[in-house]
């Protein structure tokens, strides 16, 4: 995207990041995470991220809701503020990747186009999208927050899969159901997907 700081020059740092990787002893990349609210995306990264603990890994996660709470807090749900939300995690997770951090992302990110933009800022090893897959009948059943409920009393606005869109992705890396799938089963699949791209051993 066009920058409005003109007359800044970038500045070579001395600690690059293969530097930090190689002090954190593994390997970055970034699990970008997409799916309905209800969908499991942020059990399925915080679950993640307890496992890659245990093996010595250096790991955040950027959930949506917590992420809303702050550096995100001043937007809210119309097309033009989701957009700028994923900007700004894309950016933010390309800062942790470079700080030799295993970043997981768990946000809605609805739009095709969005998600296209925050993958062409990585490298293509770099960035990893897992679609949490689950139909919306069983997340308006979950509803573990009480937002389907809300939405379809029309109560709030602009709600993903009610009455604001989600665009699934056609090529993600792993398409995890999580309505089939149990939480261990999920969380064993992406692991054997960072086995398989040699992120962790
Ligand atoms: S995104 O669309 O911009 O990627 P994000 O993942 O940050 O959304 O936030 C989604 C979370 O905000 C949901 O899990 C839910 O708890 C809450 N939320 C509140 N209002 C809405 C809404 N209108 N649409 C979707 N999620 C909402």
């Amino acid at each position: 995207m066009s920058h409005k700081s003109s007359n800044t020059v970038w500045h070579m740092p001395n600690i690059n990041r293969k530097d930090r990787e190689l002090l954190h002893r593994h390997k970055s990349a970034v699990l970008w995470f997409t799916g309905l609210s209800g969908s499991g995306k942020s059990t399925l990264a915080h679950a993640i991220e307890a496992y890659l603990y245990e093996l010595d890994i250096s790991t955040y996660v950027l959930d949506g809701d917590n992420i809303r709470q702050g550096l995100c807090g001043d937007l809210g749900f119309s097309d033009v503020d989701r957009v700028e939300n994923i900007r700004r995690i894309g950016e933010v997770a390309k800062l942790l990747t470079d700080a030799g951090v295993l970043t997981i992302t768990a946000f809605i990110s609805p739009f095709k186009s969005d998600r296209a933009e925050v993958k062409k800022r990585f490298a293509k090893q770099d960035f990893i999208e897992v679609y949490c897959q689950c139909p919306i009948e069983v997340c308006m059943v979950r509803d573990v927050k009480g937002l389907y409920k809300k939405a379809l009393s029309g109560e709030i606005k602009q709600f993903t899969g009610i009455s604001s869109p989600y665009e699934a992705p056609e090529q993600a890396d792993l398409v995890i159901d999580t309505s089939a799938l149990s939480l261990d089963d999920s969380v064993q699949a992406v692991l054997n997907l960072l086995r398989d791209r040699q992120l962790i051993v």
